[in-house]
């Protein structure tokens, strides 16, 4: 049986999904989490049978104290939607992943998964800190890694929060709309996550993450038409405003979500295939989505409210 899982971020939407699945599997898991952390999800958390570890990617000492005994460790941790003073991309995406790497080196941990995103365009602060841990975890030091690249996350972009609203029938479309991204639930990533830790072809390899069609924002909102029966209302952010964002702004926060969003208006497509040929996981597609929105089910990021 395999040894102890610790994961970062298992306060989180994915990685609490990641914790889900790994226990769903009979799995040993650790998770970090910090006395700011959602209580709901930390309890949320025990229920499942996960042992919470306190600490915090800002503090070695307690990264060391999670690694301890550990066989594998996943990092889904960031600081981008969740954040406390003292967190930033700097203090977070890249010194406190860079520590965690370091303590699961120090502490003989086999196998480092770390989730980052598929290469972008532009030069902003999250990709440098992503593009920063993956070389490190890729220097050598694990007999196993795995790095993960999912592209954009439906739950998150094609989310009310977003301006992509299924109750009031309306989408804010960021560019023209017909940049495609072949859009990925939480779900499908943990899923990926969790089963890299079981599969030898996983091992070693650097994984883009999608599902098979790459689809645009417009052809998301028709198939909410379609399938619900009601038209959607679209305000449109012309490409121009969202790049004039990008290059405005200096604080990194900031300057990394305009790139995001500059992204998600031009397009991210990439090849899904060498992930299900290393993980038999097969991504559902947008529409599968769609309907689970429109059928009201609860989504990954809602279940890990708890
Ligand atoms: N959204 C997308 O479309 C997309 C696409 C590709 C890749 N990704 C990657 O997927 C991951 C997103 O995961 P998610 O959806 O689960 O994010 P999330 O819901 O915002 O969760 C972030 C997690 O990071 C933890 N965290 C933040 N600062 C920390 C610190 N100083 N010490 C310890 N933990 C800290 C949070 O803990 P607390 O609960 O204590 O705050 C929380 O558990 C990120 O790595 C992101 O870059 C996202």
């Amino acid at each position: 049986m395999r040894g102890i899982t610790a994961v970062a971020g298992g306060t989180g939407m994915l990685g609490g999904t990641v914790c889900q699945q790994l226990r769903a599997g009979g799995a040993r898991v650790r998770a970090l989490v910090r006395p700011t952390s959602d209580s709901r999800r930390v309890e949320r958390l025990k229920r499942l049978g996960v042992e919470t570890h306190p600490g915090d990617l800002k503090q070695p000492a307690s990264l060391d104290a999670l690694c301890a005994g550990a066989q594998a460790v996943i990092t889904t941790a960031s600081c981008m939607l969740s954040r406390q003073p003292g967190d930033s991309i700097q203090s977070v995406d890249l010194e406190g992943q860079l520590a965690l790497v370091e303590a699961a080196r120090r502490a003989g941990v086999e196998h480092f998964v770390f989730v980052s995103f598929p290469p972008l365009q532009g030069n902003f602060p999250l990709q440098d800190a992503k593009r920063a841990v993956e070389q490190e975890v890729l220097r050598g030091g694990f007999p196993r890694t795995t790095l993960l690249r999912p592209t954009f996350f439906s739950d998150v972009w094609l989310s009310a929060a977003m301006g992509f609203d299924a109750v009031k029938a309306r989408a804010r479309v960021l560019g023209t709309g017909e940049g495609r991204v072949n859009w990925i639930t939480l779900e499908d990533v943990a899923r990926f996550a969790a089963g890299a830790l079981d599969t030898p072809r996983a091992w070693g390899a650097v994984l883009e993450l999608g599902a098979e069609e790459a689809v645009g924002q417009l052809q998301v909102v028709r198939l909410f038409e379609e399938r619900s029966g009601r038209a959607w209302e679209r305000e449109y952010v012309p490409e121009s405003a969202l790049r004039e964002q990008y290059e405005a702004t200096t604080d990194p926060l900031q300057r990394s979500f305009a790139a995001l969003m500059l992204n998600l208006a031009l397009g991210c497509e990439l090849d899904p295939r060498p992930a299900m040929d290393a993980i038999p996981v097969r991504p559902r597609p947008v529409a599968d989505f769609v309907e689970r929105v429109l059928a009201g089910q609860p989504l990954a990021q809602e279940e890990a409210r708890g």
